[in-house]
């Protein structure tokens, strides 16, 4: 199974990725989460030292990596001519990290052009190993993706069997989310649902998606938890969160839903 995490900044990509990655791979399966923003902070968030952390080269922003499997040089304006199918199938085990026996990650770095300077052959190598990870991986993947960099676009988007796109419960929150699942769609991905998280107020927040989601959209409320926001107050990462919390719960209460083919614990 593919996922793609999408929204708009700051409505809790970062987190349910995590979260789901820790009840997928807790429940047995092989999970690997890629993290495509600009400014990656997945690591952190699933658990790797903050001094650990900011050493991680994206793999957008390795030059040598770049240049050995594209063959275009950096600091010669990267070159006009460059490799569009480099060998990308050793890259997850030699560049990813392992956090638990389950669970692996790889800081794939933003795929867009405009965020990236136009780096076109690190976007290229980052494209073409998104395309292997999506076809050719036997193991759940999780992509935790940049706001605005909207659903990756034809050649990239049709590979994911389900987007989970992240709001925030209100008005303008859904619009916004809407807007991505009907481009979602126009991508072909197969299934779309609306997460909306950190909802305080429940009546309030189903009476809205009652009101603008309906029957017309899957979606689901994700209850505000304070042990989120504990834990991202001092730095810990999502694992460290009860698993009875609400994050928890709720989210196993979605792939119950959505997925019902995967068992979870
Ligand atoms: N269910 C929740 N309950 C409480 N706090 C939450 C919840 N979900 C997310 N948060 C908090 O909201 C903030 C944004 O979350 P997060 O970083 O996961 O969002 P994001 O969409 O990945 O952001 P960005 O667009 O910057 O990557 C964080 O402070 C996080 O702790
Ligand atoms: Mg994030």
């Amino acid at each position: 199974m593919k996922v793609l995490v999408a929204g708009k900044g700051g409505t809790g990509k970062t987190t349910i990725a995590a979260t789901l990655a820790y009840i997928l791979s807790e429940s047995g399966y092989k999970v690997l989460v890629l993290d495509t923003d600009s400014v990656p902070n997945t690591a952190v968030t699933l658990g790797v030292p903050i001094e650990e952390a900011v050493e991680i080269t994206p793999l957008t922003m390795n030059e040598r990596l770049v240049e050995e499997r594209t063959g275009a040089k950096p600091g010669e304006g990267w070159g006009l001519f460059f490799a569009l199918n480099p060998k990308v199938d050793d890259i997850a085990e030699k560049y990813g990290i392992r956090l638990s026996e389950n669970l692996g990650l790889v800081v794939v770095g933003s795929i867009d052009a405009s965020k990236q300077g136009c780096l076109c052959p690190a976007i290229a190598l980052a494209r073409q190993f998104l395309r292997h990870m999506l076809t050719a991986r036997e193991e759940i993947v999780l992509v935790d993706s940049e706001a605005g960099a909207e659903v990756f676009g034809r050649g990239l988007a049709e590979y994911f069997d389900l987007m989970f796109c992240i709001s925030e419960p209100t008005l303008k929150s859904l619009d916004i989310s809407i807007k991505l699942v009907k481009m979602a769609e126009e991508l072909s991905i197969k299934q779309n649902v609306i997460l909306v998280n950190k909802v305080k107020d429940e009546e309030l927040a189903r009476r809205l998606c009652n009101k603008i989601l309906g029957e017309k959209y899957r979606w689901h409320l994700i209850h505000y938890d304070e042990n989120v926001e504990r834990v991202d107050y001092e730095g810990k990462p999502i694992r460290d969160i009860p698993r009875e919390s609400i994050v928890f719960k709720d989210l196993k209460a979605v792939i119950r839903s959505e997925t019902p083919w995967i068992r979870v614990r």
